[in-house]
């Protein structure tokens, strides 16, 4: 057999076309892609694609989707810009965005576009150097994937002309108008495996430990994960916790001969007054640095009941790897629905999911208010602690 098997590209009087080569070697045409005249020819779209803040498993499910749906169905071409916002802040930072370029990379974690926590707002003429960079890039339109500060810059662009639609994500799920956000899931499955086996060396040695998930403002991780892994308390930053009730639980836990885990979100703040804390650096948002509140509450907890007390912050961990399937599909659905918005000129609105459907809302009502837990969801998970 001196052929290779798969699917290539022929060309001939400068058309191109795909074909699928058998393992017999027999060729068949293969799914077709508009040949660059006929995109060039017809009523052709240049779209900008961007991923910004921190990132998560998902967002190169996005971008494939995006990329191979904008080129088969609508024979638009695409510039992909690197680390968010920089990206067409700067000169430099376009890169080409075929469907070479997305091949392979649905079950990849992380994104292959770069992300950065840029603030065009907080840059001198930050603006007008987009405009003029899409302008100069003949960029139609951007499709910005991002959480709450990225669809922020979002929403401020559109309404100064540039057209955007947005795609919401955040490991968090704080992102209002949309039920759930890719990467969620992953996070929260990363989480309880954590949880799951802090559990067994936790017990062994009669101690009590302190995990703490991201979270900066709402505890939908937290809440996820330590109900699913069966966590002695769980502490939000919706509900400020009360340091004394905590270590109330976490006795009662040792009564029944097993040992707490306390999963703390790491926006969760102590009751005004009943514990001291740390504060961090400011970010281009103005959000703190955090990280560092279960070493604060292990210190606390093992002070005030004497157990042993360990933490670990899981951090990072929880935005790395391989999304779930439910966030692969999730993200794929966000990003066929964001180019088809791009396609019927819907600028100014983001997908987002409810229940199973794929909805537009505007940009402006995703970032107006956060999403936080609901007390009643709270309260609901503490009837298990202690
Ligand atoms: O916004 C998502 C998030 O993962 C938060 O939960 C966390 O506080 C923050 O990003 C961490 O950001 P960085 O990657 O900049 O440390």
């Amino acid at each position: 057999m001196n052929h290779r098997v798969g699917t290539a590209v022929e060309s001939t009087a400068g058309n191109s076309r795909v074909i699928e080569v058998m393992d017999s070697g027999q060729r068949r045409p293969g799914r077709r892609f508009p040949t660059l005249a006929e995109t060039q020819k017809g009523e052709t779209m240049r779209v900008g694609v961007l991923t910004g803040g921190g990132d998560c498993p998902g967002l190169n499910a996005v971008i494939r989707a995006v990329v191979r749906r904008g080129v088969s169905e609508f024979g638009f071409d695409f510039i992909g810009f690197r680390d968010g916002w920089r990206g067409p802040l700067e000169e430099g930072y376009a890169v080409t965005l075929d469907v070479h370029a997305v091949r392979g990379i649905l079950p990849r974690g992380g994104t292959i576009l770069g992300s950065s926590r840029t603030n065009p707002f907080k840059v001198d003429g930050g603006v007008d150097r987009i405009r003029e960079n899409l302008a100069k890039l003949e960029v139609d339109a951007l499709v910005v994937i991002g959480g709450e500060d990225t669809l922020g810059v979002a929403t401020k662009l559109y309404e100064l002309g540039v057209k955007v639609v947005g795609v919401p994500k955040t490991i968090d799920n704080d992102l209002n108008a949309t039920d759930y956000t890719f990467g969620f899931d992953s996070a929260v499955n990363i989480a309880t495996e954590a949880i799951d086996r802090l559990h067994t060396t936790t017990e062994s040695h009669h101690r009590v430990q302190v995990v703490e998930v991201m979270g900066r403002h709402t505890g939908w991780i937290a809440l996820h994960a330590g109900m699913a892994g069966g966590a002695n308390v769980i502490l939000i930053p919706e509900v400020p916790f009360d340091i004394e009730q905590v270590c109330g639980w976490v006795e009662s836990r040792f009564r029944s001969n097993y040992s707490p885990i306390v999963v703390v979100a790491e926006g969760a703040t102590p009751r005004e007054g009943t514990m001291a804390l740390q504060s961090g650096d400011l970010d281009a948002f103005g959000h703190v640095r955090l990280g560092g509140i279960s070493d604060v509450l292990a210190r606390e907890i093992g002070q005030r009941t004497g157990r042993e007390t360990r933490f670990v912050v899981l951090g990072h961990v929880q935005r790395g790897g391989t999304p779930t399937a439910f966030d692969r599909w999730v993200a794929t659905r966000f990003g066929l629905q964001a180019i088809a918005a791009v396609k019927e000129g819907a600028y100014g609105e983001m997908v987002a999911l409810r229940g199973t459907e794929i909805v537009r809302v505007p940009l402006s009502d995703a970032t107006k208010e956060l999403k936080v837990v609901p007390i009643e969801q709270y309260e609901e998970a503490a009837v298990l602690f202690g």
